[in-house]
């Protein structure tokens, strides 16, 4: 029986992770919450995710320092990692790229459609994480340098990184959560704008 309290104190208590030790992630923690991503569900399950998993120093500074700057263009340096109250992406102990390989059917659909799964898999990853005690936070911003990024990783054309979930142990704890209440988004029956 699952404990309904332990999962939805994980999902509540689910910040992103702005400080991470250098303490290494062990190997076999890694190896949990890839497969929990893996156990993501997906249109026929397809299952169209594959995760590169970065822990080589030199391609998490290439990469951490490509996204902090990023991040330090559009929201300013005192806003972030670089001096600020981040740590620095390359400091985190692992990276990993969440991308999503192509199908044949992905043109007969919206085109927010196809990527679904593979965000759903990047939540369960960090919802695992969490379980464990581990913390995460998932990054988009790398999709501003599409080019570079494809460059330094040798992804093929046709695979796109969607989602960087950097994954470590956290310097202090989890949550609270900032979020509008939930009856405020929340219509029955009905569409209502407000
Ligand atoms: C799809 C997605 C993309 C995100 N991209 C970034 C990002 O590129 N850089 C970043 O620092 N945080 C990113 N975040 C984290 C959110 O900004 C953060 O979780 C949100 O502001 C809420 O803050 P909280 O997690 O502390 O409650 C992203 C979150 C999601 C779900």
């Amino acid at each position: 029986m699952i404990d309904p309290a332990s999962v939805l104190e994980a999902i509540a208590t689910l910040r992103e992770t702005r400080r991470f030790l250098d303490t290494p992630v062990p190997d076999e923690a890694l190896a949990q919450v890839l497969e929990a991503a893996t156990m993501a569900s997906s249109l026929n399950n397809a299952q169209p995710w594959r995760f590169l998993v970065l822990r080589e120093p030199s391609i998490r500074r290439a990469l951490g320092d490509l996204i902090d700057a990023v991040s330090d263009e559009l929201y300013g340096k005192e806003s972030h990692s670089i001096t600020g109250e981040r740590t620095p992406l390359r400091d985190v102990p692992v990276l990993v790229v969440v991308c999503r390989r192509p199908l044949p059917t992905d043109a007969e659909w919206p085109s927010s459609v196809p990527a679904a799964p593979v965000y759903a898999a990047a939540q369960n990853l960090v919802l695992a994480a969490r379980a464990l005690g581990l913390g995460t936070r998932p990054i988009v911003l790398h999709r501003r340098r599409d080019a570079t990024v494809r460059a330094m990783l040798g992804l093929p054309d046709d695979v796109e990184p969607c989602v960087i979930v950097p994954v470590g142990w956290p310097e202090t704890g989890f949550g609270p959560l900032f979020r509008r209440p939930w009856e405020s988004v929340v219509t029955y029956d009905r569409w209502s704008p407000a």
